[in-house]
């Protein structure tokens, strides 16, 4: 794989659910994720953003092998994880971790730092007993936990500092990628832009890449590179953050951003707020999903679902981008 190579590339990826609605009906598709195209590079935060429901974890679940996509590709460098053989799959495995919301679910109680921390390398390595306790010690370090922390039991901990062990447990593997599902969401404000500083820290020493998903917007605003705006499934907005920031296009990124108590003068003149609730994934509006809540629409947006066009440099899934 060369420098430039893509390390993580998604194209019309999607994840449907069969869903029961109710004895003896037909099922119906929960279309939970519905063709969404991304790339992420090493080194790089890719963040994904939408309301609770529109298909973020979907798209965790895709990524980290834990389902397999109803269509559409996965690319991890050269191999589609999409359709990967199981041997393919256990060697991506390691090089694809996962950090949770919930650090009080995620660590299992019974276990020791010491070993949550070593687990991983049972699995996916041969080192030897002493290798993996100097490997977690060392890791232990580099996310800023002490060493007698080593065999403590998780309950002994805070949530941020929970989450330190999380996000050391991802890093034994030496990952390419990791995967952070709302990271800090549980956590108090306070603690929240100490786990970002060390997850900024980390991919410096380390090269890895975040795709880190959030429901909140101005959480991301410094840790991401790009962008990926997520509604119902699909790709709303999608481009370099500083363009989402400073011009988004899309009336329901203007709407999570006017929700976002970072908004300056310039946002604030053009405050909008989107009515109503995000609607059931099985039975989506036609035309424009976001139609119903949308201060801008207009008839065609009843009708008409708008594709996915480059506006001001980035891309936007809406019929009046570039004039509202
Ligand atoms: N295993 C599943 N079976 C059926 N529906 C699912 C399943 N997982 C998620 N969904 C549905 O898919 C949609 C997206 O869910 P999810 O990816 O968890 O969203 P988010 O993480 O953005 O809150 C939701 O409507 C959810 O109810
Ligand atoms: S396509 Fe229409 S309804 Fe959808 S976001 Fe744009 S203006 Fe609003
Ligand atoms: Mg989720």
């Amino acid at each position: 794989m060369t420098e430039t190579q893509a390390l993580l590339q998604a194209e019309n990826l999607a994840k449907h659910y069969p869903v029961s609605t109710g004895f003896m009906k037909p099922k119906a598709l929960v279309r939970a994720l519905d063709g969404v195209s991304f790339t992420l590079e090493a080194r790089k935060t890719l963040a994904v953003v939408g309301e609770s429901g529109c298909g973020k974890t979907t798209l965790a679940r895709q990524i980290t092998m834990i389902e397999t996509p109803t269509s559409g590709s996965l690319r991890l460098g050269n191999i589609d994880i999409a359709s990967a053989t199981p041997e393919e799959r256990k060697q991506l495995r390691p090089q694809v971790q996962m950090i949770f919301q919930n650090p009080y679910a995620s660590l299992n109680p019974r276990k020791r730092v010491g070993s949550i921390l070593e687990e991983p390398l049972i699995i996916h390595t041969s080192l030897t007993a002493a290798e993996r306790s100097e490997k977690a010690r060392a890791i232990m370090a580099q996310v800023g936990l002490r060493p007698e922390h080593y065999g403590r039991y998780p309950h002994m901990f805070s949530g941020g500092q929970r989450q330190r062990i999380a996000i050391a447990r991802t890093l034994m593997t030496n990952p390419r990628l990791v995967v952070a599902d709302e990271p800090v969401s549980a956590l108090d404000v306070s603690i929240q832009a100490q786990v970002l500083n060390l997850l900024m820290d980390l991919q410096q020493q380390t090269g890895v890449a975040y795709l880190f998903i959030s429901h909140n917007l101005a959480v991301v605003e410094h840790i991401a590179d790009d962008v990926l705006v997520m509604y119902l499934g699909r790709t709303v907005e999608y481009g370099p953050k500083r363009m989402i920031f400073e011009t988004p296009c899309h009336p329901y990124t203007r709407a999570l951003l006017s929700a976002t108590p970072r908004i300056d003068a310039a946002q604030r003149k053009t405050r909008i707020v989107a009515k109503g609730e995000l609607p059931s994934p099985l039975a989506p509006p036609p035309g424009c999903a976001f139609h119903r809540r949308c201060p801008f629409a207009i008839d065609a947006c009843k009708t008409d679902a708008p594709v996915l066009r480059e506006v001001g440099g980035h891309l936007v899934a809406c019929h009046r981008a570039g004039e509202i």
